[in-house]
């Protein structure tokens, strides 16, 4: 999830909004995910646990080695097992069926009301916030091949994503949860703050995001820290724009530039603490290593960071391995499975992290939380 999912205030009536018509699909689609991720994946699980194939599998991976090869093949097989069950099929068919139809209903209820959306995008607020664009940035290939989580054109393809997820999918179909990590019934914005509390101190002067997209761990982080001043980067100058202009509406003092997060461009050693969210299953391994050193370097000694991601696969039982596997092949998440078999800990620690953790906060390993600290000297 890359906008805000609801652009309102709890309780306050929107202004505008879809029309009838357009509601009604989008609510469809969320009951369709409701009833996939909770009564059919329930089924899979108990028909799953039930083959004896399947019941095998759970007990090896309960007891197993936990390296990389190892589970990568453990999760092969328990593929195989999963895939033979038609329920398990169907809950996987719906999953597909409403990520593609969050696009191909969503795009039409937002253009039936496109003035009123476009004046949403309008510019105005507090004008304290800053938003750096580089239009001489190219994506990298990984990046721009991708149509990511099947949106038509990748993160920029429709200039009205941000009304899209914040009128249309968020509100509608997101709201149920049980979509790629995000637990059924779980909440995203409760998660982000979650995820935020894991910074271990009461007050920090300067916090980073690499990966902001449009904005939405900000709101979470200005409502935990309030006293720090922010900063971070995304590749997408949509989702930056977007991002600038609801943070400057709703009056969060944030400092967004776009450049690839693993050049980012800040001073050594110039923030306290660094949070990212959703954000290293979208890179290959190796760009997230970078990643890890360009947060090092920009970490002032002693400064503690806190990624929230998907959890391995070694940490959730072996049928929702199957499930988060999915994504890699049909929600166009390249990097997924890959991410499920990283182990975020060692990379930090390689990046020469200390004080590692790995823990989830939330059901089924999900948000998956990682924390280090900078240590004060550094050799
Ligand atoms: C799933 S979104 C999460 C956005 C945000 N962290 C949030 O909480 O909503 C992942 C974001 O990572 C950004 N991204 C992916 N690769 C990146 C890179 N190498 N450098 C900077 N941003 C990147 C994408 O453009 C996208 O906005």
């Amino acid at each position: 999830m890359t906008f805000f999912t609801s652009a309102t205030p709890q309780g306050a009536q929107p202004a505008f909004g879809l029309s009838q018509n357009g509601r009604a699909g989008m609510q469809m689609l969320g009951s369709i995910q409701k009833f996939a991720s909770t009564r059919l994946r329930s089924t899979a699980r108990a028909n799953f646990e039930g083959a004896e194939a399947g019941a095998a599998l759970h007990e090896e991976h309960v007891d197993g080695a936990s390296d990389r090869h190892s589970v990568a093949d453990r999760v092969k097989r328990a593929k195989a097992v999963a895939y033979a069950d038609p329920v398990f099929r169907l809950e996987r068919f719906f999953q597909r069926y409403v990520a593609e139809e969050n696009f191909n209903r969503g795009i039409p209820a937002i253009e039936e009301r496109r003035s009123q959306f476009e004046a949403f995008l309008v510019p105005g607020g507090t004008g304290r916030g800053r938003l750096q664009l580089d239009p001489t940035i190219d994506p990298p290939a990984y990046h721009a091949r991708t149509e990511w989580h099947l949106e038509p054109g990748g993160w920029d393809g429709y200039d009205l994503y941000g009304p899209l997820f914040a009128f249309a999918v968020g509100p509608h179909v997101f709201r149920h949860g049980g979509y790629a990590a995000v637990g059924p019934g779980t909440d995203i914005t409760r998660q982000r703050i979650d995820a935020v509390r894991q910074l271990p101190r009461e007050r920090y002067e300067r916090i980073y995001e690499p990966g902001c997209g449009g904005v939405s761990t900000f709101r979470a982080i200005a409502a935990v820290h309030p006293e720090a001043e922010l900063a971070g980067c995304d590749l997408s100058p949509l989702l930056l724009r977007n991002g600038h202009l609801l943070a400057e509406r709703q009056g969060i003092q944030v400092d967004l530039k776009q450049c690839d997060a693993t050049a980012t461009g800040e001073p050594d050693a110039s923030v306290d603490a660094v949070v990212t969210y959703a954000l290293h299953h979208e890179l290959p391994p190796k760009e997230n290593a970078a990643l890890f050193r360009e947060m090092f370097r920009i970490l002032k000694p002693g400064g503690d960071i806190v990624l929230s991601d998907p959890p391995p696969f070694r940490a959730v039982d072996i049928f929702h391995a199957v499930v988060l596997d999915w994504d890699t092949d049909h929600r166009e998440e390249p990097f997924f499975s890959a991410s499920c078999l990283a182990d975020w800990g060692v990379e930090l620690a390689g990046a020469g992290f200390t004080q590692v953790e790995a823990y989830a906060i939330g059901p089924d390993g999900y948000p998956w939380i990682t924390r280090a600290r900078k240590p004060e000297t550094v050799q």
